[in-house]
């Protein structure tokens, strides 16, 4: 979905971008352009990054990463 209407820019672009490193609406902004002009799809996209970063952290849990989340008991 188009988040930013000045730009053109959609969620998945931003989703890409945050896993790219882009970790601040600053980032973003300078990256991509969102929120650059009349600065209405900024709360949006800030939305965006901080849900992004969030299941992005989640998944450098090891227990959460394909690892055991179990110990054997002997
Ligand atoms: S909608 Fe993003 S800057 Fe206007």
């Amino acid at each position: 979905m188009y988040v930013c209407l000045c730009k053109g820019i959609t969620d998945r672009q931003i989703e890409a971008a945050v896993h790219d490193g882009a970790d601040s609406l600053g980032k973003l902004r300078k990256t991509l352009g969102v929120a650059s002009q009349c600065g209405k799809c900024s709360s949006l996209t800030r939305e965006i990054l901080d849900e992004t970063l969030q299941s992005s952290s989640m998944l450098e849990i090891p227990m959460l990463a394909g690892m055991p989340q179990f110990y054997a008991v002997a």
